[in-house]
């Protein structure tokens, strides 16, 4: 029994009794569903005190749901790994407001209620106690009656909802949503419809809304009173709501989603803001990359979709579009290459902003640097002056990638010096900087310094891999408990893992495998793990770590594999290189990633160095490879050769400490 039990266990006139709390850890469960269980009648509550229960009625439906006999409770206990949503907790305010959501989401999905109708009974509940609206029953909504609201717009805007919802799917059972408690947060509604879409739309959408502390952080930056500003994917609103703090005139607030249902919501939260006001939001379903810019959108006048003052998003990541939308999309922005939807968004922004307007949006750490994000770096780079990036790591429960947001001024004249702010700390660079780079990265980590000491490097004359090799990804078997063996034994080989690789070595393998590529999941062809002379680098590393290797010996996934094919450019210099610490520095300096990917490698470069001094290289890699010559000269031959200074040398070695 877990301690917290124990201590809020209390004995009343001899009956064992237990609080909420307490309850709710002996079931595994949240609180809210604790109270939800209560609701729907599977568990009985002490002498009608609403946070006590009988020991005996929680020891019980714990032994029902262990033994199988209450199968559906049993699923709500694991409903996060049994159904496909989630309650986004970094939008709620505190942890208070995140239960009392969590307690109507329990309800309506125990409930089988349908999304919509389920989202139309709480807004009837949120504007009964906004005092919009004067009553309301669940009759009423059924039998469709005239409603008394104090607001003209909001009441057209709910009768369009009603009229949308089809017989019977409104039960008198509901009653509650019109009744129960909502917490007083910002965008509770979207709150409500993020927890109740299922993740798999969620992401083919990449609606993953924005934690209001970000949002308020870069509307506070700039939005001003008088400010024309725009959230061209804006979900729910909450931008939109954002903004409404300080632009005064809703209609300046534009907002445009092709989800129709978060449409609503938006609309109906900013008709809440400003319900004391007579106007029509400007916020539409519409698909923000066909239809907006062109013509007769929000009004017949062109010009109001035009030149924003400030427009801020998160827009949607890594869309998969369907055939015809790609075809259209490259008609459209022939600029794009890469085909992601958040280059796009920023595309478009650009093109809606007035000269001079700001745009600031929420992006995943890769535009900084992955290749395929050339395209936009570039249109950004010409078109606009990067004002700041900061860092902001992990944002979005589900969502791992590391996040940054971009601000950026539409301006022609585009050399000033950007902040970056990291971890409380910021510094700035020059923007001119970024179009020297190759593949002109953003690499928001290198100081000046830093970047003159990779500058000097890249201007050596070089050749990278790209195109120049071949790659494999290690083995997949599929079931590495049937397949993988730990010791050696009869027809099997060794096989490495990411931890067997060292610089230029492989470690004692510490795996075995019977070559059967058939059998594996995911295998390349066999010549590539054959190779007379490869490389293996560890995949998932803060280090470069390169084995070179020349007995055709098997990677597992976490250990990838390159076979350069530049005519005399011997792989063993590659090796020294990447192993080096001054390419160790470039690679941190460039991307910080901590996994190693392939389009990293092949911006590293290759010095094109004379044969005498390969043939150096060569020699010290054989000697550091047999134990007998030593790490350091040959990292320090490598600097040298860059021509680096001793203070540049020194500041290398003392960042790979
Ligand atoms: C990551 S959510 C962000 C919502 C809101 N801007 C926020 O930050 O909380 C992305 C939104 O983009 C919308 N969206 C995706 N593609 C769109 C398109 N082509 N046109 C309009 N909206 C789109 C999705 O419906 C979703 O609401």
């Amino acid at each position: 029994m877990a301690n917290g039990f124990a201590k809020n266990l209390i004995i009343n006139n001899n009956e064992a009794v237990l609080n909420l709390e307490s309850a709710a850890t002996f079931l595994g469960i949240s609180t809210a569903t604790v109270r939800n269980w209560v609701k729907c009648g599977h568990l009985q509550t002490f002498e009608d005190k609403k946070h006590f229960f009988h020991k005996k009625d929680v020891e019980d439906i714990k032994s029902k749901i262990l033994s199988g006999d209450l199968e559906k409770l049993n699923r709500r206990a694991n409903k996060a790994k049994a159904d496909k949503t989630f309650v986004p907790d970094e939008y709620a305010k505190d942890r208070y407001s995140f239960d009392e959501l969590n307690f109507i989401v329990d309800f309506i999905k125990s409930n089988n209620i349908e999304l919509f109708p389920a989202l139309l009974l709480i807004s009837l509940n949120l504007l009964k106690k906004e005092g919009v609206l004067l009553s309301v029953s669940i009759q009423d909504v059924v039998q469709k009656k005239d409603l008394s609201f104090t607001n003209k717009q909001i009441k057209e805007e709910i009768i369009s909802w009603i009229l949308e919802i089809d017989e019977g799917k409104i039960k008198e059972e509901f009653s509650f949503l019109l009744d129960c408690n909502i917490p007083k947060q910002r965008d509770v509604l979207g709150f409500l419809y993020q927890s109740l879409l299922l993740e798999g739309k969620k992401s083919q959408s990449g609606s993953y809304y924005t934690p209001s502390n970000i949002v308020d952080e870069i509307v506070a930056d700039y939005a001003k009173r008088d400010s024309k500003v725009l959230d061209p994917c804006c979900g729910t609103g909450q931008f939109l709501l954002a903004f409404s703090d300080v632009v005064e005139n809703p209609e300046n607030i534009y907002g445009v989603d092709f989800d129709e249902i978060a449409v609503r919501i938006a609309r109906l939260n900013l008709l809440i803001k400003f319900k004391g006001r007579d106007f029509a939001p400007n916020i539409v379903c519409k698909n923000t990359l066909f239809d907006i810019g062109n013509y007769d959108l929000f009004s017949l006048n062109d010009e109001n979709i035009r030149n924003f003052d400030v427009i801020a998003t998160n827009p949607p990541w890594g869309v998969h579009f369907s055939k015809e939308d790609s075809g259209r999309l490259k008609k459209t922005y022939p600029t794009i290459t890469s085909l992601e939807s958040f280059s796009y968004f920023l595309k478009k922004s650009l093109d809606l902003l007035c000269d001079g307007g700001i745009s600031s949006f929420i992006l995943p750490e890769s535009i900084l640097n992955v290749k395929t994000h050339k395209d936009i770096r570039g249109i950004i780079l010409k078109n606009a002056q990067i004002k700041k990036i900061t860092y902001l790591n992990r944002v979005f429960k589900n969502v791992f990638t590391p996040v940054i947001r971009l601000d950026f001024k539409k301006s022609e004249v585009n050399n000033g010096r950007i902040v970056i702010c990291k971890e409380n700390k910021s510094y700035s660079i020059e923007q001119t900087r970024w179009l020297q780079n190759q593949d002109l990265v953003f690499d928001i980590h290198a100081s000046e310094f830093d970047a003159e000491i990779i500058s000097k490097i890249y201007s050596a004359k070089h050749t990278t891999l790209e195109n120049k090799a071949d790659w494999a990804l290690g083995i997949v078997t599929g079931n590495n408990k049937e397949f993988i063996a730990d010791e050696p034994k009869d027809g099997f080989e060794p096989i490495y893992k990411g931890k067997d690789v060292e610089k230029f070595i492989l470690d004692k393998p510490s795996s075995y495998i019977q070559f059967v590529p058939e059998k594996f999941q995911q295998v390349a062809p066999t010549g590539k793990y054959r190779a007379k002379e490869k490389l293996i680098y560890r995949f998932i590393s803060k280090y470069l770590v390169f084995a070179y290797d020349d007995k055709q010996q098997l990677t597992l996934n976490s250990a990838n594999i390159v076979i350069p094919k530049i005519s005399n450019y011997p792989i063993k210099v590659i090796a020294a290189l990447f192993n080096s610490s001054l390419y160790q520095f470039i690679f941190q300096k460039k991307f910080s990633s901590i996994k190693i990917l392939r389009s990293h490698i092949e911006q590293l470069p290759l010095p094109l160095w004379n044969g005498e001094i390969f043939s150096e290289i060569i020699e010290l890699v054989d000697g550091t490879m047999n134990n007998e010559g030593n790490f350091m000269k040959l990292d320090n031959y490598i600097m040298d050769k860059f021509t680096l200074s001793s203070k540049e040398k020194d500041y290398i070695n003392e960042f790979n400490k």
